[in-house]
């Protein structure tokens, strides 16, 4: 991914949504292999987005949505 459509927040560049869904893994480290494990099991503290207090259902559609983009 290009580096000029990225923010950085602190040390980490925020990569672009836009067509997320072709470029797992995902995060610095290529840790979370699908956009679902960037929200839920590698989310479990809350510091990337509020996402713990979703339900299955909120996860659903929010992983949807992301993936749309
Ligand atoms: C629930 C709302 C959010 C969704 C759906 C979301 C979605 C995502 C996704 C799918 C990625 C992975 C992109 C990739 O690796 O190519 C990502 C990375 C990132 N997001 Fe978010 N995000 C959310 C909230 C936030 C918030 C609130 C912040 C800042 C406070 C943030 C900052 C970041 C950063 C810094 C990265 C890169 C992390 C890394 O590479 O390890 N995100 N986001």
């Amino acid at each position: 991914m290009v580096i000029s459509r990225r923010f950085q927040i602190g040390g980490v560049y925020t990569p672009t949504l836009i067509e997320v869904w072709r470029s797992g893994p995902y995060l610095h480290d290529g840790s979370a292999i699908s956009v679902r494990e960037v929200l839920t099991s590698r989310n479990r503290d809350n510091k990337h987005g509020r996402t713990t207090h979703l339900t299955p259902q909120q996860i659903d559609d929010l992983v949807e949505y992301v993936l749309s983009l």
